[in-house]
């Protein structure tokens, strides 16, 4: 009964958090921890270094299972907040975190209103799930702290390149690097 329940909401509906919840639940995002997924990860880490020395307070949308906080690192951020839509990416995130200057919970990100400022609002992989990516992109600034600064990545493939198009007249680029890997290339981009 509750598979089928499930498969309604999924299939029938389109209910999105149930979708994801389904694909956490069948491992079909384990890939995202593995060694061709290092650079992306990498290349946040070290903007974040680099941009914001200290302990700076970061939202991160979209953070599924909390693989760039942990890859991160306690002590390269004061605050660290998590979001997903998924609970059970969520759930996972929260056990692994073990940090009590971390929070991880569960929101869409087309409604979600985060909970004071923010040193840099990080996308990584996820800004095409918005139903209005510059709207949203728009909306998350209005939470940055002053100088603060969006992070934001997108694998390449064919509709990358007018997403970016769809973004970048409303934000100054900073800087941006590309990583390739065996299975695929991501660009990431600094706005401001
Ligand atoms: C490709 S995964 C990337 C996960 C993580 N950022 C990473 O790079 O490993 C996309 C993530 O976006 C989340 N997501 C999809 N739609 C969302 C929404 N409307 N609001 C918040 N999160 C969403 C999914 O649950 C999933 O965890």
């Amino acid at each position: 009964m509750n598979n089928l329940i499930s498969f309604f909401k999924r299939k029938i509906l389109r209910i999105n958090r149930d979708r994801w919840n389904h694909q956490y639940g069948k491992g079909l995002w384990d890939g995202l921890k593995a060694m061709d997924e290092l650079a992306r990860f990498s290349v946040i880490v070290g903007y974040v270094k680099f941009l914001k020395p200290g302990q700076p307070d970061i939202l991160e949308i979209g953070c599924g299972e909390g693989l760039l906080q942990q890859r991160l690192q306690t002590q390269n951020y004061g605050r660290y907040v998590g979001t997903d839509i998924s609970d059970l990416a969520i759930q996972k995130a929260a056990q692994d975190a073990g940090d009590e200057k971390c929070a991880y919970l569960v929101a869409d990100m087309d409604t979600y209103k985060p909970d004071g400022q923010f040193d840099m609002i990080i996308f990584n992989e996820v800004i095409y799930y918005s139903k209005h990516p510059l709207k949203t992109l728009q909306r998350y600034s209005t939470y940055l702290k002053p100088e603060g600064l969006l992070i934001v990545t997108i694998n390449d493939h064919k509709h990358s390149a007018e997403l970016w198009n769809g973004i970048k007249d409303g934000f100054q680029l900073v800087d941006e690097a590309t990583t390739i890997t065996a299975k695929s290339t991501c660009v990431c981009k600094i706005l401001a």
